[in-house]
This record gives structure tokens, C-alpha cells and sequence, in this order.
């Protein structure tokens, strides 16, 4: 395995893009990355995308990717693993890298959500579930999460404003975040008096429906450091693992197995603890994901996931920041993006390019954890500034 390191990145500002297309938004962020890498030439793409079929009619990523990133002929490959599309991309095109087949690879990730009505986003969505044994019983995300959120509150008394303060940070991170779908803070009380979506998960208990695409370069170390003067983010950890697709299948219902293992199999591969990592983007697709994911990291003990979110240790100032971008809350949750999306943060927080009021003192090591489904699959990667 060769050292890989990620030398370009790009990312649209996200939301509800009426007057952008699936393909504008690819176009979009490769180009943005193609150029912050000074290059114009990849030998692959790996795009990672959930589902263009249901929300756009359009499938075969794995062309109209180069094809509107202006790189054909090289292949394009689409990888699906529902909302960890993006991380997984990002790992297979490290894997390329890393492997000798190719010394610069493009990961992308992109959802165009909004072209359908709500319910025609919940069922596309749904279909990350199981659909006999869930969707068929009229379980949908959110619903499954506020299982999750039930069941961690009774068995380690994670309380209400515990889950609202997820929101309430990193809506204040987000605000801070320039390409962010939703600018806005927001207080305890306007979380848990939002319109109930899946008790007790309120309207901003949930990550959003939002447009958006985002992509990285990825370059053998050889060869970044006579391409690029910026400093080199280094890949130095990577992990993958699945769970069972039904939450009821689960040995747990309130941890996180996968995100566990492929956090340990990332750690282990960079020779680093939790505790070496300076910040991590998390997959807060609901605010009790975060809780369960932080615990699931080692950042917050299994069951105090809760007091470590409303004591600050994953605030902006706090000891472990977690989501400074905003996080899936804020930011907005483009599906097949997201994984790519936290790539692209944790690269401009390690080279001092955040924006300003979000940019941390200490950014040396992050960790981005992506998820698909009620946590059926994980995908963790930890960067390192050179
Ligand atoms: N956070 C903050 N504001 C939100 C929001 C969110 N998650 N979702 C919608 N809004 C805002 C909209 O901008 C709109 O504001 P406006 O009236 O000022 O224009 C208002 O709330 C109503 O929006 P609407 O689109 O009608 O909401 P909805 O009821 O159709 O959808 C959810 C709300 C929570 C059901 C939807 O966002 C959702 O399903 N989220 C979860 C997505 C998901 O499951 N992702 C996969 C995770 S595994």
C-alpha cells in the first residue's frame, strides 16, 4: 500500500437548488476540486450517490460523472451504500490510489433530493431500510432513529435537551458556514417545541432534505508533492464495516456496531487513539445519531454521550469539536455527498482554509465518520496535515 494524499477539493454551496441539475452538480464540484488541485486530468472517478434513479430518473452515474466533469475517457464507477455512498467512493478511490493502479483518483458524491415532494423523498430514502421487514410496516427514517432515541434514553437516561443540544450546536456551527443549507441558530426550546416528526425527534431533531454535491482529488504521496505547494493531508486511517440492515436484528439497539469497528480498523491502520484526533465530522443524520456515534467513536463513554454533548465537550471550544461545519443538521444531508462533503472539511480545517469564525486553533488530525441506514453500514477516515 502506497502513502495517498488528498490534494484538491470542491463543494457548491447546498440546499434547495431549483435552478441547478444533477449533472450541474457534479460539473460543479469536480471542477472545484480539479482546480483547487491545479490539474486537469484524474485517471478515475468513484461518485457515490443513493439514489438518482428514484429522485431524478437519471441512473448510470458512472458515466455522466467524467462526462460532466469533462474527463472522459477515464472509467467512472458509482458506489452505493445508501448515505455512506460518499465515504465509501472516497474509500474506494483511495484504494485505487493506495492499491498502485492509479496515481490520481477523484472521488465525488452528489444528491439532487428536492425534484420530488416530501413523500417522495421518505420513500427513496426508505429504501436504505428493510423494506419486508420495516418499510412493508410503515417504518421510515426518522421512525427508526426515534426507536433508537427511545431506547437510549430509557437504558442510560439520556434526556431530552440532551438530544435538542445536538441541534442547538450545530446549528451554531452551521451558521457560521458559507456553503451551509440552513445559516441559522437555534435554542433549546425552538428544538423541542418544532413540529413532532417522530417522538421525540422534532422537525430539528432531523437532517434535512437538500441538494448538494461535493469531490476530492486523491494523489499518490510521490507524486502530490510535486504537484501541489499546499500542505498535504495525509490519509493515514481507513475503516469499513456492516451491520444487520433491520434495527430489530440488532444485538443493541442504542450502539453503533459498525461505526465501533470500522473506527477501530481506521485507528488501528494510523497507529493512533481516539484521543490522538483533534476534531471529527459525524454522521448527525438525527441528534440521537450523534450521541450514539461519539460513543460508538470512543469520544464520549458508551450511554454519557448525552452529558458530553450538553457539557461542550463536542462544542466548537470544546475539548473534542465535533461537526464544526455544522454537521448534516445544518449543513444539509445530500445523501450521496455527505461522506465526500466531511472529506472536504476535514481538508480545509487541516490547511487553515475553513471559514473564518469556524476555523479551529488545533486541526492537525481529523476523523470523518459517514453512515448509511439505521448505522447497516459505516465508513471511517482519519486525515493528517504533513
Ligand atoms: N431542519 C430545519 N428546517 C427544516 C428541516 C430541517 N431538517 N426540514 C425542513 N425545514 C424547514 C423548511 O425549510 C421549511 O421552512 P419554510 O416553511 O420557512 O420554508 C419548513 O421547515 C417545512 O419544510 P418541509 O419541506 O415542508 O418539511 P417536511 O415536513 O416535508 O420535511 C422532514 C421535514 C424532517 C420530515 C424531512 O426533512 C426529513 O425527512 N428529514 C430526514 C431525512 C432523512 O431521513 N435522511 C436520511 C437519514 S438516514
Amino acid at each position: 500500500m502506497r502513502d495517498v494524499a488528498v490534494i484538491g477539493v470542491g463543494m457548491n454551496k447546498w440546499g434547495e437548488l431549483w435552478e441547478t441539475s444533477l449533472r450541474d452538480l457534479i460539473a460543479q464540484s469536480a471542477l472545484m476540486a480539479l482546480d483547487d488541485a491545479g490539474i486537469e486530468e484524474v485517471e478515475a472517478m468513484y461518485i457515490g450517490c443513493m439514489s438518482s434513479g428514484l429522485f431524478t430518473d437519471q441512473e448510470h452515474l458512472g458515466s455522466m460523472g467524467p462526462d460532466y466533469s469533462g474527463i472522459c475517457p477515464v472509467p467512472g464507477t458509482r458506489v452505493e451504500s445508501a448515505c455512506a455512498s460518499g465515504g465509501a467512493a472516497f474509500r474506494s478511490a483511495y484504494m485505487h490510489v493506495a492499491s498502485g493502479m492509479a496515481d490520481i483518483v477523484m472521488a465525488a458524491g452528489v444528491e439532487k433530493m428536492t425534484d420530488v415532494d416530501g413523500g417522495g423523498a421518505t420513500f427513496a430514502l426508505a429504501t436504505a431500510a428493510d423494506q419486508e421487514y420495516e418499510v412493508y410496516n410503515g417504518v421510515t427514517f426518522p421512525g427508526l432513529y426515534a426507536m433508537m432515541a427511545n431506547h437510549h434514553m430509557k437504558k442510560y437516561g439520556t434526556t431530552r435537551d440532551q438530544l435538542a443540544q445536538v441541534s442547538v450546536k450545530n446549528h451554531y456551527n452551521g451558521a457560521k458556514n458559507s456553503l451551509a443549507q440552513f445559516r441559522m441558530e437555534v435554542s433549546l426550546d425552538q428544538v423541542k417545541n418544532a413540529v413532532m416528526v417522530s417522538d421525540p425527534l422534532t422537525l430539528l431533531d432531523c437532517s434535512p432534505i437538500t441538494d448538494g454535491s461535493a469531490a476530492v482529488i486523491l494523489c499518490s504521496m510521490d507524486k502530490a508533492k510535486s504537484l501541489t505547494k499546499k500542505r498535504l493531508v495525509k490519509v493515514i486511517g481507513s475503516g469499513h464495516a456492516s451491520d444487520t440492515i433491520q434495527l430489530a436484528q440488532r444485538e443493541d439497539l442504542s450502539s453503533l456496531k459498525s461505526t465501533a469497528i470500522a473506527a477501530k480498523q481506521a485507528l488501528d491502520m494510523a497507529g493512533r487513539k481516539i484521543n490522538d484526533i483533534n476534531f471529527a465530522e459525524v454522521h448527525d443524520c438525527f441528534s440521537i445519531a450523534e450521541i450514539m456515534v461519539i460513543e460508538a467513536l470512543g469520544i464520549a463513554a458508551q450511554g454519557k454521550g448525552g452529558p458530553a454533548t450538553a457539557d461542550g465537550t463536542t462544542a466548537m471550544t470544546g475539548k473534542f469539536p465535533v461537526n464544526v461545519s455544522g454537521g448534516l443538521k445544518s449543513k444539509g444531508h445530500p445523501v450521496g455527498a455527505t461522506g465526500v462533503a466531511q472529506i472536504v472539511e476535514l481538508t480545509k480545517q487541516i490547511r487553515g482554509e475553513a471559514d473564518k469564525d469556524r476555523q479551529l486553533k488545533k486541526a492537525d488530525i481529523g476523523l470523518a465518520q459517514n453512515m448509511g441506514g439505521s448505522g447497516a453500514s459505516s465508513v471511517v477516515h482519519i486525515l493528517e496535515g504533513m
